[in-house]
């Protein structure tokens, strides 16, 4: 069993699929299918980032050139951050108030990479993710969630897809042209980070996702999991 480090410095066993992969490779929507299907809890990494990123743009923590981390982190550890599920989707609240649409606005997207960037806010982003573990079990996606968050998750996947059939993913989910360029950017500063940068982690499956439907996106990661259970057992 994965040993989840909760707050508060206590240890307990909880059962963790980590999904990694870039920009719109449909790890959230896959995530969500896995979670409903074993019956865990799914978590949008992302939303924490970007739930940074907003405060960062609310408080004038970050400019063109320069983001400051530490002041970000203290602003992001001091906020009460809620996730529920509503209606098939995630609601994200920040200190009371529905962030969930601006989570998703393009000022946001534009911002969020670089903010994710910061040694300052991933470590405070990262104690935050670790406290969620729990329950059941556990499908989170995100960038670094096999080789950082939960690196000790039953199962790593690391879903890709070309950037053109991610950005035609993206377009179709959130109903706005989203170009492979903007998709490039953001991957290229993931990918080149110093800290947790986005990776293939070496005990991963890499699945490529261009000719396979959300579906059988779904039914390849259970499928997985359940191997990974019996291998466990052997
Ligand atoms: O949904 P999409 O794949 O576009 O992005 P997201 O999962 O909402 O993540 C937004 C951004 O947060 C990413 O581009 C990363 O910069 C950052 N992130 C990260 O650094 N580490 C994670 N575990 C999750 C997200």
């Amino acid at each position: 069993m994965t040993q989840a480090r909760v707050e508060g410095g206590a240890a307990r066993s909880v059962e963790v699929i980590a999904i990694d992969g870039p920009a719109g490779s449909g790890k959230s929507t896959t995530a969500q299918g896995v979670a409903r299907a074993l019956g865990f809890t799914h978590v949008e990494s992302g939303a924490w980032y970007r739930a940074a990123a907003l405060l960062a743009l609310r408080r004038g923590l970050a400019s063109e050139s320069t983001v400051d981390g530490p002041a970000v982190a203290h602003a992001f550890e001091t906020c009460l951050m809620e996730a529920a599920e509503a209606r098939g989707t995630c609601q994200i609240r920040l200190d009371g108030e529905d962030v969930s649409a601006a989570l998703r606005s393009p000022e946001v997207a534009a911002l969020v990479s670089r903010v994710a960037a910061e040694p300052a806010v991933r470590h405070v982003v990262t104690e935050r993710l670790r406290s969620l573990a729990g329950g059941l079990g556990l499908v989170m996606d995100g960038r670094d969630i096999g080789s950082v968050v939960f690196p000790e998750a039953r199962l790593k996947v690391f879903l890709d897809a070309s950037v053109e059939e991610r950005a035609r993913r993206r377009s179709a989910g959130d109903g706005r042209d989203v170009a492979p360029a903007t998709l490039d950017r953001r991957d290229a500063l993931d990918r080149g980070r110093a800290v947790a940068p986005l990776a293939v982690a070496p005990d991963a499956e890499l699945i490529v996702a261009d000719d396979l439907t959300l579906p059988q996106q779904v039914e390849l990661v259970v499928r997985l999991y359940h191997e990974a259970l019996t291998q466990r057992r052997a």
